[in-house]
């Protein structure tokens, strides 16, 4: 079988400990062991047996997920390895070769690229930046077919910050509906809204609606490699039974961390912690884009840990991505990993000291280039 090469996470698998600064982090600065338990939590982590444990995931911890839907039972969860491997598995239990899927784009590129390896036909909706990044529902209502299995949507949105309003989390139910598609919401970064209003997840509006999550991002503890699907039990059942083909569980060691931060208190601390590095970090980017109005425009992100930059600048993305690795050392992901050339994708969840010296490099790379223009 062949593949599509992943853009997105090959640069980072490649470049990212490779750099002084790293800007294509999507989450938020994570944390250590040592600030997130107290010693009694750190004393139960040493006690734990190291089994297998339970392969659909830790009875607890499936409850305390599902206690962040609002109509999700435990059976309805399923425990896997990052969202990466929840969205693997729903690729490959819920389509055949010839089916087709609507995908929001620009999105994580993993659904996309993994189903056209497989021969689905994926056809995309757009996010318009004339629209503030909402989607182009029209577009989505145009390619949905019969043949159409699965409407994919990220929200919010990696790479834009986009969050959708109700109004259109409700059309794309309605819209795949009318063809008997299902929705796949890849919701990895809600509860990081900038203005502490965490939306609903498709899950609350259908009960039929697929959704993956996990602690990566939204939760900043992406070392954990704890993700979720939750979805009507039967699929769970199905991909549960391809998960034995794939890594089979997670660690106790992982499965017992997540369960202390989702506590309910717990994750809120974490949540408003994150809300506010994110705040304080936008009024930077946002000052920095100030100074420079003729080289960028921005629609600023409502939630998640990144920002979509266009730049003004003649300079296709990669060519420029590849001139600051080498000569800044610093790391930026090309708009062309989402087909969408000159935008930039920047990190914006890390600590705020560490952003500022990558604007400044940023910033230093764009002047030169337009002196090289000039001369
Ligand atoms: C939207 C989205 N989904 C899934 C992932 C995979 O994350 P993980 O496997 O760490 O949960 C990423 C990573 O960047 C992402 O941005």
């Amino acid at each position: 079988m062949k593949i599509e090469t992943f853009e997105l996470e090959r640069l980072q698998s490649i470049w990212e400990n490779r750099v002084d600064i790293n800007l294509t982090e999507s989450g938020l600065h994570p944390y250590t062991l040592r600030e997130l338990l107290s010693e009694a939590e750190i004393d139960q982590m040493l006690d734990l047996r190291l089994g297998y444990g339970w392969t659909n995931g830790e009875p607890r911890l499936r409850q305390a997920i599902s206690e962040h839907y609002s109509s999700t039972t435990p059976e309805e969860i399923l425990v896997t390895s990052g969202s990466a491997e929840a969205n693997f598995l729903a690729v490959w239990t819920l389509l055949e070769p010839g089916d087709e899927i609507a995908v929001m784009l620009p999105n994580y590129m993993q659904i996309w690229g993994l189903a056209r390896s497989l021969g689905i036909e994926a056809r995309g909706f757009r996010l318009r930046e004339d629209l503030d990044w909402a989607p182009d529902l029209d577009e989505l209502r145009s390619i949905v077919s019969k043949r159409t299995r699965l409407v994919v949507v990220c929200n919010p949105n990696n790479p834009t910050g986009a969050v959708l309003s109700n109004d259109s989390m409700e059309q794309i139910l309605e819209i795949a509906s009318s063809v008997g598609a299902t929705v796949y919401a890849d919701e990895v970064y809600r509860g990081v809204e900038l203005d502490g209003q965490e939306g609903p997840s498709f899950r609350d509006l259908d009960s039929s609606a697929i959704v993956a999550a996990g602690l990566s991002k939204a939760l900043a503890h992406p070392g954990l490699r704890i993700g979720w699907l939750a979805g009507p039990a039967d699929f769970i059942d199905a991909a549960w039974h391809r998960n034995d083909y794939t890594t089979i569980t997670t660690s106790v060691i992982s499965e017992f961390v997540a369960t202390t931060i989702l506590r309910p208190d717990r994750r809120q601390e974490i949540l408003q912690r994150n809300r506010e590095m994110l705040n304080r970090n936008l009024v930077i980017l946002l000052d920095w884009i100030r100074q420079r109005p003729d080289q960028f425009r921005l629609v600023p992100p409502k939630a998640g840990g990144m920002c979509f930059l266009r730049y003004a600048a003649n300079v296709n993305s990669t060519e420029l991505a590849t001139r600051l690795r080498n000569e800044k050392s610093l790391l930026v992901l090309p708009g062309d990993v989402y087909g969408m050339d000159h935008y930039l994708r920047l990190g914006i969840g890390e600590r705020s000291d560490y952003l500022k010296r990558g604007l400044e490099l940023l910033g230093d790379g764009f002047d030169e280039l337009e002196e090289c223009a000039r001369a």
